[in-house]
């Protein structure tokens, strides 16, 4: 199996398909830069394999919404734009892990995103007998990620993300303050998370091509384009 679905940019050097059958993967992750729709992929793929999504953004934003001690100490580095501390978003995956949904199968998106977290997890799958059995490189190019995240807005009760140009919400739902942009989606935290994610998370495209897990799928075009690429790749 190819691992990257045309049309679409090169996929990384040194990136192959997995031995394993992507089609019966099911323990994932997704990586990709911000805005290269990994959320809105990651609900699609996870109600189709109906497997548990396990994102580390959703999980901050539910804390914070939840006003609990993590969502206070994760707020201000969210708004900033920076990590959260490696010790706390690992704990915070590993108990979530532990929920019945996750046992049949999980997408982690948003995690890893560092060096570290990655010889957490590879650890934390290992001691479980559960080694991931495909990684979801989502490609972007830079021109494109500033207009998909300053249009982004976000259903608080739901988490689902909308797009004022290519999928706009209820106006209702807006006027009623239920919709709204997400605080690091202004442009200094947009820049110093791209900054991020060039010097620390995309290495791991690679660590990932070496171990024979990626799939890489172009993430320009509509969104339902994407998702058939997404299937195509996985071979579903
Ligand atoms: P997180 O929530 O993970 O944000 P992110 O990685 O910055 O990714 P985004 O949510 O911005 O982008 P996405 O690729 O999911 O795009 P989306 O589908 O929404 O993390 C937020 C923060 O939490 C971090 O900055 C950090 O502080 C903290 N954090 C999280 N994980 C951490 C970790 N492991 N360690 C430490 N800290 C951590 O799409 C974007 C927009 O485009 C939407 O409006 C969508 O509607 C639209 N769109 C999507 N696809 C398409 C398409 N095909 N065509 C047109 N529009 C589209």
């Amino acid at each position: 199996m190819s691992s990257t679905s045309a049309p679409g940019p090169p996929a990384a050097p040194g990136a192959q398909s997995a031995g394993v059958p992507k089609a019966a993967a099911r323990r994932l992750l997704i990586i990709g830069p911000q805005g290269a729709g990994k959320g809105t992929q990651a609900a699609i793929l996870t109600s189709r394999l109906a497997i548990a999504m396990v994102s580390t953004g959703d999980l901050f934003r539910a804390n914070v919404g939840g006003g609990t001690e993590l969502g206070q100490l994760a707020k201000k580095y969210m708004d900033a734009g920076e990590l959260v501390p490696d010790e706390v978003t690992i704990a915070m995956v590993s108990t979530r892990l532990d929920e019945p949904d996750a046992v049949p199968g999980f997408l982690l998106d948003g995690f890893p995103r560092n060096a570290a977290q990655a010889a957490a997890l590879t650890e934390l799958l290992a001691g479980r007998g559960q080694p991931l059995e495909a990684v979801l490189h989502l490609t972007l190019p830079d021109s494109r990620i500033v207009s998909r995240l300053s249009g982004r807005r976000v259903d608080t009760r739901t988490g689902r993300n909308y797009h004022l140009e290519s999928d706009p919400p209820p106006a209702a739902d807006v006027e009623a303050g239920f919709v709204v942009q997400r605080d690091d989606d202004r442009p200094a935290a947009i820049e110093r998370r791209l900054q991020i994610f060039h010097s620390q998370t995309e290495p791991l495209i690679q660590l990932y091509a070496d171990r024979d897990l990626l799939v890489t799928v172009d993430g320009r075009g509509a969104v339902s384009e994407v998702a058939e690429r997404v299937r195509d790749a996985l071979g579903g």
